[in-house]
């Protein structure tokens, strides 16, 4: 096994403020950034504060900025920078810090709350749907979301407006609400509830102008873009001129 020295920066701080410590630390074969921040907190940093569970890409906990990029660092190998590169690690930007590479990062929890949830058909019981395989697909490929934050980080709608946060639901939600617009089963709009609009009114899907750094940083390769947040678009816009929709609102105003 070989082994070299790297050297690292690392956000070292709080609320309060902080800035970049320098750290040289021994780096193995095989390596991932955060057994390199292991190592440091067993041997230099005792105090570092920094969020994992899996080390396997799975939780979604130990989303960081690496070198100014969204990653996972659980799944960000050593190998990926040259051995005289200087690795400098700091927290997700658009959140705000409690300590070190920890951040608060309950703006998507409560954006989350903001989606109402699945409406099951009337008349039909659990085991009795039946859907198009390309139905299934969709949502199952939505679903390998392990909510790690990396695209709602990364997004310029709130990463350079904190103001647009009130409005905005970000990628992972708009995603979240396209998953449920498409699906053939979902009972919403009998029940009087309008996804697209909400889409539109509530969830800020118009400040979305398509950068799609959201999908290039998606550590589970979800076409966040292309497959969820262009079609709820094309959806929302189709509804908002069909004859139909534009002569209702006009009935219902009166
Ligand atoms: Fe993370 Fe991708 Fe889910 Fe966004 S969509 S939270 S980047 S896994
Ligand atoms: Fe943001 Fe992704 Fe749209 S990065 S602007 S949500 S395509
Ligand atoms: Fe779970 Fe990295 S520790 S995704």
């Amino acid at each position: 096994m070989s082994s070299y020295e790297a050297r690292f920066k690392v956000w070292r701080g709080d609320a309060q403020g902080g800035g970049l410590e320098d750290f040289k630390v021994e780096v193995n074969d095989g390596e991932v950034v955060l057994d390199i921040i292991h190592r440091l907190q067993a041997t230099q940093a005792p105090d570092l504060a920094v969020r994992w569970n899996c080390k396997a890409g799975k939780c979604g906990s130990c989303s960081a900025e690496i070198n100014g990029r969204p990653r996972l660092m659980c799944m960000t190998r050593m190998s990926v920078f040259t051995r005289e590169e200087t690795v400098t690690v700091t927290p997700l930007r658009t959140f705000p810090v409690i300590r070190d590479l920890v951040t608060d990062v309950g703006y998507n929890y409560a954006k989350a709350r903001e989606v109402p949830s699945f409406v099951p058909p009337a008349g039909l019981g659990p085991g009795e749907y039946r859907m198009f395989q390309e139905d299934v697909d969709r949502p199952q490929e939505f679903r390998k979301c392990i909510e790690c934050f990396l695209c709602q980080d990364v997004c310029h709608v709130v990463r350079d407006h904190e103001d647009n946060k009130q409005a905005y639901a970000g990628p992972r939600f708009l995603m979240r609400v396209a998953e449920l617009d498409m699906h053939p089963l979902d009972a919403a709009a009998e029940a009087g509830l309008d996804r697209k609009r909400a889409a539109q009114d509530d969830h800020g899907l118009g400040y979305c102008n398509i950068t799609k750094c959201c999908t290039e940083v998606c550590p589970e390769g979800i076409r966040i873009t292309d497959n969820a947040l262009i079609p709820l678009k094309e959806r929302a816009v189709d509804r908002k001129y069909d004859p139909l929709v534009w002569l209702g609102s006009k009935i219902r105003r009166r």
